[in-house]
């Protein structure tokens, strides 16, 4: 299949443009489409073809359940029922925004957007393009992340055309995303509400309407297959790079003794190639490994870069990933969650400097 590439810029958007991709959309077609935080495989939720494509495309298993994208209020009782108040005023908050929620499923709901579950997941994105789409097209749109299952999600056209050229009908070109990491994912859906996955909105925004808040036990472990969790997407190893990936969290001074004594001892076992990436501005003082690159300035550039860090030390290359980590606090807590997964819960905690 030829995939059509659509430019589209966010900041002045071509409504002919929009046009051919909901056309392509309405016919049961998969677009790539760039929301704020990453970019999504979207197909129409209401189109059980065009949703099975999205599964093939992917190579995603049948059991992890898709994100509906809305652009109005008023679509969200099309596919969530028993809806609480809290809702409403989460949705006021943080919609349109990176915040998905989970709620009961209406009966008519697709079984392949829920991957056979009694819940539907729904977010309201705020990238412009997103919206207008969906607004245009008048279609709700089910998007997982537009990577190849496992790997790191696409946070640029560039990542999206790398994984999906061939595979589907169009990709949406805009500029890279803005979060750079995957909505929060919040159940609503029991008595108690629980972050399944963390993202831009953190658990501290969230406890103040929700005074009973959890967080999944699994969000900072990868579940063991005996243990099921709610959301199925976080079962598997997932964004991957190819390399192995080691990540050491914990004090500043303590962190750099502990990667830089991993460098030697990974160098001296076979020749390899080791890729660090420093949160703490330590590229100046690794002298064992191949390449040094800073995550950013503060944790929210660290979400913006981090997947394309990944791909990036792929690309050159690499054998090894060593990534430095402080907080696991605000959006930290999101980074830890994707970082401990694409490492296979390879995490080496180092105590807090004093
Ligand atoms: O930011 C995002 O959420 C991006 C953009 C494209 O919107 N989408 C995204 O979709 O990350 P995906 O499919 O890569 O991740 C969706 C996650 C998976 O872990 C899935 O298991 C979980 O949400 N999920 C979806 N529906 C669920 C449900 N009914 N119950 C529990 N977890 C659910
Ligand atoms: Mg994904």
């Amino acid at each position: 299949m030829k995939t059509k590439i659509i430019k589209i810029n966010s900041d002045n958007i071509d409504s002919s443009a929009i046009a051919v991709a909901a056309d392509i959309l309405k016919r049961g077609g998969l677009v790539a489409i760039p929301t704020e935080t990453v970019y999504g495989l979207a197909a129409d939720a209401l189109n059980t073809a065009a949703l099975s494509k999205i599964y093939l495309a992917k190579g995603r298993p049948s059991d992890n359940p898709l994100i509906v994208h809305i652009s109005d209020l008023d679509q969200l009782n099309i596919f969530a029922k028993d809806i609480p108040d809290v809702a409403y005023k989460l949705a006021k908050r943080f919609w349109p925004g990176p915040l998905t929620m989970i709620f009961k499923k209406q009966p008519s709901v697709n079984n392949i957007v829920t991957g056979g579950l009694n819940t539907v997941a729904i977010r309201m994105p705020a990238h412009p393009i997103a919206r207008e789409l969906i607004r245009f097209s008048q279609i709700p749109l089910a998007a997982p992340s537009a990577n190849i299952s496992g790997s790191p999600s696409p946070t640029t056209a560039r990542h999206v055309i790398n994984d999906m050229n061939g595979k589907i009908d169009a990709v949406i070109a805009s500029q890279d995303c803005e979060v750079g990491i995957e909505s929060t994912v919040l159940d609503l859906s029991g008595t108690v509400p629980s972050i399944l996955r963390p993202g831009a909105v953190t658990y501290e925004q969230l406890l103040e309407f929700l005074p009973n808040l959890t967080i999944d036990k699994h969000v900072l472990n990868v579940a063991v297959s005996s243990d099921a969790p709610k959301s199925p997407g976080m079962k598997y190893k997932h964004y991957a790079p190819k390399a192995s990936v080691t990540v050491v969290q914990g004090g500043k001074d303590n962190v750099f003794a502990a990667v830089d004594n991993l460098c030697i001892r990974l160098h001296s076992e076979k020749p390899c190639k080791i890729g660090v990436i420093t949160c703490y501005e330590h590229e100046k003082q690794y002298k064992n490994a191949d390449i040094i690159i800073s995550s950013g300035r503060s944790l929210d550039e660290f979400a913006h870069n981090m997947f394309t860090l990944l791909r990036t030390l792929d690309e050159k290359g690499m054998d090894n990933i060593i990534i430095e980590l402080s907080s696991a606090e605000g959006i930290g807590l999101a980074l830890a969650n994707r970082l401990y997964r694409a490492a296979g819960n390879n995490v080496i905690h180092v105590q807090e400097d004093n």
